[in-house]
């Protein structure tokens, strides 16, 4: 596939890396963008070499919502009956191997809910997170209101979608939306190192890992430990397993051939 609103690369042959590029809008999100978005993401969850990946944007935006411009028109028919928004939204939810996004700008209402879809986010100090949907008369429909409370507790996610102001990097790292505030000119480094590192990993534990955080967030607590133990068993039926503890007991560095 073409891309024509995001940029593809890859860094030492193991990062797979999506920037935003729609940089006169700042990166509002509209389809083309989200398939694009979405066909990247899966091609490289099914090249073996990456092992993790990173969606990062401009300085001043990595995202600032879905395109307000194309919705303005819309109608229930449109977005309900045809689908105009939502239907590619869920892409990356189903990528398998860790996404990582790198923000820094704003991220305003679908560009904070696509940053809240990654595994974990890393900011440059001059982020701004907010779902200001309120302000054009909707209310945020890709997670927004379910990601938000999950991840920063109610209070501040209603004080979010209800005012619709923007948070900070200090308070989204405070609030726990954020993993990490580094300053901007660091953010690249800063997420290449954390892919580097995690693609270090066996990939099946990586994937496992993902897998059984995420299951944290769709299940209760007896069920979510019980999915966690059965996983934790399966391991032990990896060659990795095997490499990863017998290089721990000979003092050596583990060569993980994700097997
Ligand atoms: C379309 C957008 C846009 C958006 C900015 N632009 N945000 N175009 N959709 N979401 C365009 C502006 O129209 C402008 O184009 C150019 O980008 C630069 O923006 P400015 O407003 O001039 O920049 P600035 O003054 O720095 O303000 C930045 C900003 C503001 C605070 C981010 O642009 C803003 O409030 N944007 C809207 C944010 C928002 O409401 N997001 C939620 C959208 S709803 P021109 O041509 O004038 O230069 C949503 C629903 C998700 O996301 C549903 C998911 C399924």
């Amino acid at each position: 596939m073409a891309y024509e609103l995001i940029e593809v690369r890859t860094e030492a042959g193991k990062v797979g890396i999506v920037t935003l590029n729609r940089p006169k809008q700042l990166n509002a999100l509209n389809n083309q963008l989200m398939d694009e978005l979405g066909a990247a993401l899966k091609s490289f969850d099914a090249d073996p070499a990456i092992g993790c990946m990173i969606i990062t944007g401009s300085e001043k935006a990595f995202a600032a919502g879905a395109d307000i411009g194309a919705m303005a028109s819309w109608s229930f028919k449109d977005v309900y009956k045809d689908d105009y928004i939502t239907r590619n939204w869920e892409t990356i939810r189903g990528i398998r191997k860790p996404v990582i996004a790198a923000v820094s700008g704003f991220a305003l209402g679908g560009g904070c809910e696509l940053t809240m879809m990654c595994d974990f986010i890393i900011a440059a100090d001059n982020a701004k997170f907010g779902q200001p949907e309120i302000k054009l008369g909707i209310i945020p429909g890709a997670g927004g209101t379910q990601r938000l409370p999950r991840a920063i507790g109610k209070a501040k996610a209603m004080d979010m979608a209800l005012t619709g102001r923007m948070m900070d990097a200090a308070e989204a790292e405070r609030s726990g939306l954020v993993s990490r505030v580094v300053p901007l000119d660091k953010l690249m480094d800063e997420a290449l190192a954390a892919a580097l590192v995690i693609c270090e990993f066996s990939q099946i534990a990586v994937m496992a890992a993902k897998e059984s955080v995420n299951r944290a967030f769709e299940t209760g607590l007896s069920d979510g430990v019980m999915f966690e133990r059965r996983m934790f068993h399966a391991l032990f039926a990896t060659a990795d397993q095997k490499e990863g503890m017998d290089a721990f007991v000979n003092k050596r560095k583990a060569q993980f051939r994700n097997e």
